[in-house]
């Protein structure tokens, strides 16, 4: 993994809109790519963290955004996509209208379907035939959970219903009017489809990420952190800020190398 350790959230949003409009830039906006497809695949995450990247991106908006396709990590279970909470919503109001998308390409897991195994296998089948997501954007809750992939999810796991640990709804609570009101499961992709991202960044902000971040990235590989499956991707880059990074021990290894990366690197 590189890990990138910058002064702010801004100065996170900044790098992260720079890889992505460097990817969207490259992708012809005609004729077919070596995957057979021409629009960019933007993987998009909820939550507090990714958020300085939306907004970086709709500062520096450009016309080619609006052909990109997006699909979400995760969805609340049960909970009505008109409730300002559900990830339909957060998407819609976070993405979709910042970065001027068109709708019909942006795709949020259907936590409403009649039946949900199959919703799961659709999901799946929806990121292939657009050709498979070209960067995953990733926060990470407290337990080490990346999308809804609580402890002790697997490696190999793909989009699928899962139920929330007390630790990700109490979390979570601070975004509805009781705690009682977080749906108990979620629908997610797995970690193997998020494994299959052709780039991973995972941004983390705050004291309050330090532990689980040092997990991931120097910890273990272990389904009871689930973002140490990212040490298995071959391009993953964590983007954290100072207090985020403070639990890591290689800290100047990682200033050292960002300083001095090789050109096409940069
Ligand atoms: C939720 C989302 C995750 C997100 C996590 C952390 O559980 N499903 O995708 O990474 O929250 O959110 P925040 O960035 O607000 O700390």
């Amino acid at each position: 993994m590189q890990v990138v350790i910058l002064p702010s959230s801004e100065s996170i949003g900044d790098y992260a809109a720079d890889v992505i409009l460097r990817g969207v830039a490259e992708r012809p906006s005609t004729g077919h790519t070596n995957t057979g497809h021409t629009n960019y695949v933007l993987g998009v995450a909820t939550g507090s963290s990714p958020l300085p990247i939306y907004e970086a991106l709709e500062r520096r908006w450009i016309p080619e955004l609006a052909s990109i396709s997006a699909f979400a990590l995760d969805e609340y279970v049960g909970l009505p996509y008109s409730h300002s909470e559900s990830y339909h919503s957060v998407i819609d109001r976070e993405v979709t209208t910042r970065l001027r998308l068109d709708p019909s390409k942006v795709h949020v897991p259907d936590g409403f379907a009649d039946d949900p195994a199959a919703a799961c296998l659709a999901y799946e089948t929806a990121i292939q035939d657009a050709g498979g997501i070209d960067l995953q954007i990733l926060g990470i809750g407290g337990s080490g959970h990346v999308g809804f992939n609580e402890p002790t999810s697997s490696f190999s796991s793909r989009t699928r219903i899962k139920t929330l640990t007390p630790e990700t709804r109490r979390d979570n609570a601070r975004f509805f009017s009781s705690p009682d009101e977080v749906p108990l499961h979620c629908m997610t992709q797995g970690l193997g489809t998020i494994l299959d991202a052709r780039k991973v960044l995972l941004v983390a902000t705050g004291e309050k990420k330090a532990a689980a971040v040092a997990r991931a990235v120097e910890g273990p590989l272990t389904s009871m952190c689930p973002g140490s499956a990212l040490q298995l991707h071959p391009d993953a880059t964590v983007l954290l800020d100072e207090a985020a990074a403070a639990e890591l021990t290689l800290t100047d290894y990682y200033r050292f190398v960002f300083d001095n990366r090789p050109e096409w690197q940069r």
